[in-house]
Parts: structure tokens; C-alpha cells; sequence
């Protein structure tokens, strides 16, 4: 039985997560839940899965929950509040697993906390690997915990690669599906509203990563993700459009195979791999392949989507680049959707907040943490 800290569990990712707890009950039982401003679903998760503790964004919100519990007479469940909340949370004696899945680097502390307690992590929050994930990946192989990826293209990659050795992967193919823009003329990029880049055509997925799929930065996040968690550097990533998402991605080897994982588009079998490996359960997660005609792919535009080129311009210079390019995006995407300004500002804010940044290597969660902050600031300045 293992016992799960979820981090982000009413998010999209938390949701999936528990699904698969109520659906392998035999192999997996709920220890801690962190979650940020929702407490009508966080009160109706507490209730149903009695963790031990339970953390919520603020102070406030801890109250209200504790509050509601009570009359609701449920008992003897810890509830606590931010970033001591959630690192309580990801560090619990009693959780042997812990699903990362907040959005953004509010999960970082948390997440760090965990691998540093020696707990294996499931990976959902590329942001915290863009931002540190040569700290992360550093204290994993210190304390020889596993980092399992949960994010669908490199969950694919982690299973292509058990077969062949590091020094024979060639090339990490990322598949990307275009979102919903891969064929809208560039000249009508500039009346792009919120609600359109909200439809993604494949995923249904929080707002920011859902803003990302359709800029593709995601893609970008995804390819820095990728030299971490493999150890390869940016060179030895490619992106390939593919928009039927069947081809989860791709691993080359220098032999001339390449070797591909497909599945359906459910989110629950990349969790469900994180949660179990190096095990595989039986589930009833089915594709059907005779239904499938043909599987496309093209290069991706980089005209159209700058955001790729820039997150490969930051993924070769690491460090601050790779902060300051998570950090303006997301409080870019945060005006965009604010309607504070048109989508290719997603971009220029990037590159302007890129351009103004000095070359580093933060050593600590403190100093990421501190030139997140600054990248942050410098975006904030740049917008209406
Ligand atoms: N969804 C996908 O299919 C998918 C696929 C691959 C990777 N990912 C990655 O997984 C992560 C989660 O994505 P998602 O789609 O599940 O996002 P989401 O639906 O927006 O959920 C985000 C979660 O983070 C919580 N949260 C936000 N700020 C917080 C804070 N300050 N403290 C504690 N919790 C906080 C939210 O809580 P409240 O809702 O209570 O505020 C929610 O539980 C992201 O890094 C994303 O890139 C997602």
C-alpha cells in the first residue's frame, strides 16, 4: 500500500491522481492533500479521503476549512496553510509518495522538501524543473529518489528509454500537437482572445499550461524538463508537431531506431505509471489501434510561435534564463488572459525580461526563488 501526499489536489492533475486512488484502492491510499484557493473542493475531498493533514494557500482559507470540517463533524485531520503548509505536507512521516502537481513554482519548496526527506516524487510541475531542476535532480541522486515523470511527452520518453542505455539515445523527440493555432494565419495572431486560447483541441488542463499548449511555451518548458530529467543537453531535444496527441513522443537511439509510446489522451495512465513504476497494473485505459488511420507530423513554425525559440535560446544558457523565461510567462499569461494585453505579448514580454537578464547559476532554492522574484518584477514593469 502506498501512502500519497498530492500536491495541487484539486487542480486537474490533483483530480486524475485521485481518481486512480478511488480505482486501485487495494494500492493506494490518500496521507496529505495540498491544494490553493478552492476550499469547496478541498472540504469535499477532506471528507472523502480522511487525509492526515490538509494545507490550503493562505491563513484564511486554512480557518474557513477548519471552520467547515468541524461542522461537518470531521475530526482529527491537521489543517495548515502555505508554504510551511505545503512542505508539512510533501515531508509527512506517514507518505511514502508524493504527487507534484501545483502550478507554477508555488510547488518548489514543497517539492525540494520531498526528495531532500527521500520521498519518491511524481513530476507534474514542470515549473519547478525549468526553475531548478539542477538542484532537484542534484538532491534526488544524493538521496537515490526516484523523480517520475507525470507530464505525458517525458512519462513516453522515461518508458522509451528503459530499453537502451543513455550513451545510446541519439535524440529525445518531444511531440507536440500545435494547440489550437497550429493553422491560424500569422496576421490573425494579433486579435487572439482568452476563450479561443482556452480550447485546447486534445487536453483539457489547467488555464496557465493550457495558455502555454497554445503560445507553446509549454513545448518549450517541456524541452528544458527534458535536459533535466534525462541529463541530455538542449541539442539532443527536437520538437515534432503531431496534432492527433497519439504519439506520446519519442526516443532515438543511435542505431537508427526510434522507438515511440502510444496510448489514449487520458492524463491517468502517465499518473498511474508515476504512481506504480516500476510496476505496470493492469487498468483499463485502452487504445484502439485498429481505429487509427495514420499518424502526421510536421516541424513545429518557430515565426509563429517565438515562445519555442526562446525557451531553446534559455534552455542553452540555463541558470536565471531558464527562471526569468517560467517567471515572465506566467505573469504574462496572467495579463493575457486579464485581457491586459493581445497573445503575442506572451512573447515580447518573454523576450524583453530574457533580454534584460544577467547569466546565472542560482546554487539554492533560496536564490532561484530570489531571481524568480526579480524576473517577475521586471515583467510587471514592462505591462500596462
Ligand atoms: N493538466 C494536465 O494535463 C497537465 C499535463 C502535464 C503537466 N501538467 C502540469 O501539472 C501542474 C498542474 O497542472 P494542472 O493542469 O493540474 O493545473 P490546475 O488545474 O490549474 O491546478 C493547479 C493546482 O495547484 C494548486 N495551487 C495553485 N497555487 C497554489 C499555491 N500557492 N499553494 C498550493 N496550491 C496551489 C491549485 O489549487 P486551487 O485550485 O485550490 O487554487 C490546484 O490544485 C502544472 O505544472 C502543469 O504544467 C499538467
Amino acid at each position: 500500500m502506498k501512502r500519497l501526499a498530492i500536491l495541487g489536489s484539486t487542480g486537474s492533475i490533483g483530480q486524475s491522481t485521485l481518481s486512480i486512488v478511488e480505482q486501485f484502492p487495494d494500492r493506494y491510499q490518500v496521507a496529505a492533500l495540498a491544494a490553493g484557493r478552492n476550499v469547496d473542493e478541498a472540504l469535499a475531498q477532506t471528507v472523502r479521503w480522511r487525509p492526515k493533514i490538509v494545507s490550503l494557500a493562505t491563513e484564511e482559507l486554512a480557518d474557513q476549512l477548519a471552520t467547515r470540517l468541524k461542522e461537518a463533524g470531521v475530526t482529527g485531520i491537521e489543517v495548515v496553510h502555505g508554504t510551511e503548509g505545503t512542505v508539512a505536507c510533501s515531508t509527512l512521516p506517514d507518505a511514502d509518495f508524493v504527487v507534484s502537481a501545483i502550478v507554477g513554482v508555488a510547488g518548489l519548496e514543497a517539492t525540494h522538501a520531498a526528495i531532500l526527506a527521500g520521498k519518491p516524487v511524481g513530476l507534474a510541475n514542470k515549473e519547478c524543473m525549468v526553475a531548478a531542476g539542477e538542484i532537484l535532480t542534484a538532491a534526488a541522486g544524493k538521496q537515490n529518489v526516484p523523480i517520475l515523470p507525470i507530464d505525458s511527452e517525458h512519462n513516453a520518453v522515461h518508458q522509451c528509454l528503459r530499453v537502451g542505455a543513455h550513451s545510446e539515445v541519439k535524440t529525445i523527440w518531444l511531440t507536440a500537437s500545435g494547440g489550437p493555432f497550429r493553422q491560424l494565419p500569422l496576421d490573425q495572431f494579433a486579435s487572439i482572445t482568452p476563450a479561443q486560447a482556452l480550447k485546447h483541441p486534445t487536453w483539457v488542463m489547467g488555464r496557465r499550461i493550457t495558455i502555454d499548449s497554445a503560445s507553446m511555451l509549454n513545448k518549450g518548458l517541456e524541452v528544458i524538463e527534458a535536459c533535466r530529467l534525462f541529463d541530455v543537453p538542449p541539442a539532443q531535444v527536437r520538437v515534432i508537431v503531431h496534432a492527433q496527441s497519439t504519439v506520446h513522443s519519442l526516443v532515438e537511439y543511435v542505431d537508427g531506431s526510434i522507438l515511440a509510446q502510444i496510448s489514449v489522451t487520458d492524463m491517468r495512465l502517465p499518473i498511474l505509471y508515476a504512481l506504480a513504476w516500476p510496476e505496470r497494473p493492469a487498468s483499463t485505459l485502452t487504445f484502439d489501434l485498429g481505429a487509427l488511420r495514420h499518424l502526421d507530423f510536421e516541424p513545429p513554425d518557430l515565426e509563429r510561435f517565438p515562445c519555442l525559440r526562446l525557451a531553446f535560446e534559455a534552455a542553452e544558457k540555463g541558470g536565471s534564463h531558464c527562471i526569468a523565461l517560467n517567471a515572465a510567462d506566467e505573469v504574462a499569461v496572467e495579463a493575457f488572459l486579464e485581457g491586459r494585453i493581445p497573445f503575442m505579448g506572451i512573447p515580447r514580454t518573454i523576450e524583453q525580461v530574457l533580454a534584460s537578464t544577467p547569466e546565472a547559476h542560482p546554487a539554492t532554492i533560496a536564490e532561484v526563488l530570489a531571481a524568480d522574484r526579480e524576473a517577475r518584477k521586471t515583467a510587471h514593469a514592462l505591462l500596462p
